[in-house]
This record gives C-alpha cells, structure tokens and sequence, in this order.
C-alpha cells in the first residue's frame, strides 16, 4: 500500500504553500531544487500534492531548448506523475480534496463542440500548446520563486515540484484502489503508447504492426498492438539494448537500421507488405515508416515530437497509393472521460504495466533520472517526492 497522504489540506487550503521544486533557468541547466510558493487554485482550478513523477521524452526535449517550447524560463517541467487533491478553487465539483489524480496535459472541458465529439481528445480549451506557460485564467503563473519572479508552467501540469495548480480540465480522478505508482505511467506514456496502437492505429487481431523506437511509449504500443492480437510485432530501434524489454513485452521481430546501410522498408519486403503502425521521431524514418507500411491499407502513426517545424517528406503522389499516416496526441484518449477505463484495463491485467517502471529515485535526484533518459538506459525512472 502506498501511504503518502499524510498532510493536512485543512492547513493549507486557501494559502500560499512553500515547497521544494526542481527548476530550470534555462536550455540545458542542471534542475536546481528551490523553495518556491505556490498560490492557491483560482476559480476551475486544483492545486495537488505531486507523490510520484517520472520523466518523458517530451521534458528531454524541452529542457534541452529543442523546439518552441524553450521560451519560457524558469520553469517547472514534468507531466507524468500521480499526485492527491489538495485544495479545489471555486466551481470545481468533480474531484476533491483528498481525492487521488492522475494529471493529463491534454485537458478535457466537457463542454466545447470537440468534447462533445466523440472523434477527437483535442479540446478547444485545453488541447496541449507547448508554447503556453501561464495559467488560461488569468495568464498568470501559480509558482514563483522566494523573491516574488514568477516560475512558468509546463504542459498544463508541472510535475515536478510538491504541489502544483492545474485546471480542472487536466486532473483526472483514479481508483483509490489504484497502485499509485503504475497510475503515474497512465499520465501519458503508456496512455498514449496504448492508445496510438488501439485509438489511433486501431489494430486488428491478426495484423502486423512495426514500431520505431523502443522506448515507454513504443513498448506501450507494442504491448497494445499485443493486447489487441497482433500477430507479427516488429521493433525498431538503434539502441539493441532495448530488444530485451521487447521481447519480454511481446515484440515478435527486431531490426536495428545500424546493421544495415540499406533503408529498413528496402531490406524487408516481407514486412513492408504487412505493417501497419510506425513510429518515429527522425525525418528520415517517418518516410521509411510511411513507405514500410502496406499500399492500399498501410497506417502510420506519428507519436514523436519534432525537434524544430519540417514538413512531411512525402510525394503527394505518393498518398495515392492507399497508404494514411496521422499523428496522435495522449494516443487519441480523452482524459477526463476514457483514461478511467483505459486504468481499468491496466488493473485487470487487459494492459500489463509491469516492466516500464525501471528505476527509482528521490525527487532530489532529479538530474541523475534525466541522465538515464538521456543515456537510454531507463525506460520510465519513478521520482519519489
Ligand atoms: N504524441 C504524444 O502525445 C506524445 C506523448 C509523449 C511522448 N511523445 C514523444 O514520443 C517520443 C518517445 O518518447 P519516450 O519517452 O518513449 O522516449 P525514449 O527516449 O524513452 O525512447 C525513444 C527510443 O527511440 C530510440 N531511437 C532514437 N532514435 C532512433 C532511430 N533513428 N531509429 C530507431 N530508434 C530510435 C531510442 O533508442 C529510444 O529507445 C518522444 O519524441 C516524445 O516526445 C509524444
Ligand atoms: C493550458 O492549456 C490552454 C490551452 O492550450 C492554455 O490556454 C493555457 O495557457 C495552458 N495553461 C498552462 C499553465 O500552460
Ligand atoms: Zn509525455
Ligand atoms: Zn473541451
């Protein structure tokens, strides 16, 4: 049992809480773990004790500066964590304190024309924008460090500090039941992992399905295209480190494009006749991927984030020949309504979460966990606030 509920809301609600934060100041500086103040929620707001956080490819990249999302600085990073209510500003009726969350980047309002779609998690208020760093209500920061400058928000979320202010629309409410610390991995890499293979790609039993890059979130595919009865999976990565994981997971076949010179769709006509699903974050990949997939009914589904704007290396022409390619954000899953169910599956065994959680540290170790990331030898490391 996990047992981290142990402040008291009734003290704090309504004031100024300080607490530690790990910050960065700017591309590439060490976090540094500060004393910040952190306001109370605003109206449609929640403000959360953070328990467990852990690190996304997505954090890497933005706190080495590689895409817009650099701008704003100091800031607290992190979007992956599982945390408790601690106070509920005005107006806010689904969740309470003391309640457990999981925090989603991409909000869901309920209430815009794209909640009221059942087609898309993109929400017309709250859909993920890395550019933005101040709270929607106000364009005001929640967190500022002890001299009063303001510290900018990430993704809606902010993980990585003890207590943070979200909009409602970004908190989902977990099973109390719930083992805290796999709940963490639902906050977006195995959700999204999962939800590309089932939402986006919908992969059918008996397909074939490729995905490049083995890290949490394409082992989360793998392991949905799994759960769905793929029956041939194929993982790409450059790392082989990776291959061992995978295959525990289920991934049937392994390439690593390091061992060849040639592309990896010209070296294997036997799967570029059979897959389905692609992942992949380099330029070149993506149309390796595209190209990879089945003509007439080969999808490709682009999870990873782009360094800088490139378009798409694709020939018009080329879309003629039957093939479709999208990409997803948080795997097509709407937050507030379908995360729920999405943790039920993981909790019956439907998703098995075993596996992705592969090292753990204290909160102030923050600066190792991210060299593990970026050395490729964690998949998810589970900060312990
Ligand atoms: N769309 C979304 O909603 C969403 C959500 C979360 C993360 N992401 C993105 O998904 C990507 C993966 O995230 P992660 O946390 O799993 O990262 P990770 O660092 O754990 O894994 C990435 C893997 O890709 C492999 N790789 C790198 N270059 C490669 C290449 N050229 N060919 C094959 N494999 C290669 C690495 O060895 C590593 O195993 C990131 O770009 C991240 O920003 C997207
Ligand atoms: C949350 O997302 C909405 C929509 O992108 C944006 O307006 C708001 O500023 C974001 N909040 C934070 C703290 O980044
Ligand atoms: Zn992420
Ligand atoms: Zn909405």
């Amino acid at each position: 049992m996990d047992n981290h509920t142990s402040f008291n809301p009734r003290e704090t609600a309504g004031k100024i809480i300080t607490c530690n934060a790990a910050v960065v100041r700017g591309p590439k500086q060490p976090f540094v773990l500060e004393r910040i103040q952190v306001d109370p929620p605003k109206k449609m707001e929640v403000r959360i004790k953070i328990l467990y956080t852990s690190i996304c490819h997505t954090d890497l990249s933005c706190w080495k500066g590689e895409n817009e999302a650099q701008r704003a600085f100091p800031r607290i990073l992190g979007h992956e964590a599982v945390g408790v209510v601690e106070s509920v500003g005005e107006g806010v009726t689904d969740v309470k304190e003391g309640d457990h969350v999981i925090p989603i980047f991409n909000g869901e309002c309920g209430d815009c024309i794209y909640c009221q779609k059942g087609t898309t998690n993109l929400c017309g208020k709250f859909r993920v924008n890395p550019l933005k760093s101040v709270m929607a209500n106000d364009g005001k920061c929640r967190f500022s460090s002890k001299d009063g400058e303001p510290i900018y928000h990430f993704l809606n979320t902010s993980t990585f500090t003890e207590y943070s202010v979200l909009d409602s629309a970004c908190v989902v409410k977990i099973d109390p039941k719930s083992p805290l610390k796999k709940m963490s991995l639902l906050s977006c890499g195995v959700s999204t992992g999962v939800g590309a293979a089932w939402k986006a790609a919908d992969v059918q039993a008996g397909s074939s399905v490729a995905v490049f890059g083995l890290g949490t979130l394409g082992l989360a595919a793998a392991e949905g295209a799994r759960a769905r009865g793929a029956s041939k999976i194929i993982g790409v990565d450059i790392n082989p480190d990776k291959f061992d994981k995978g295959r525990t997971i289920g991934i049937t076949d392994f390439v690593n494009p390091k061992d060849s010179s040639k592309p990896v769709h010209e070296g294997n006509e036997w799967w570029r006749r059979r897959l389905q699903l692609r992942m992949r974050r380099k330029l070149g990949i993506l149309r390796e991927a595209f190209l990879s997939t089945h003509d007439g009914w080969g999808k490709t589904v682009l999870v990873g984030i782009y360094p800088s704007p490139k378009l798409l290396p694709i020939h018009p022409m080329e879309l003629f020949d039957g093939r479709t390619i999208t990409g997803t954000i948080f795997g097509d899953v709407k937050g507030k309504t379908q995360l729920p169910d999405l943790a039920r599956d993981c909790l019956q065994g439907v998703v098995n979460l075993d596996g992705f959680i592969t090292h753990e540290l204290p909160f102030h170790k923050i600066n190792e966990a991210f060299g593990l990331l970026t050395d490729g030898k964690a998949l998810r490391c589970l900060l312990h606030l």
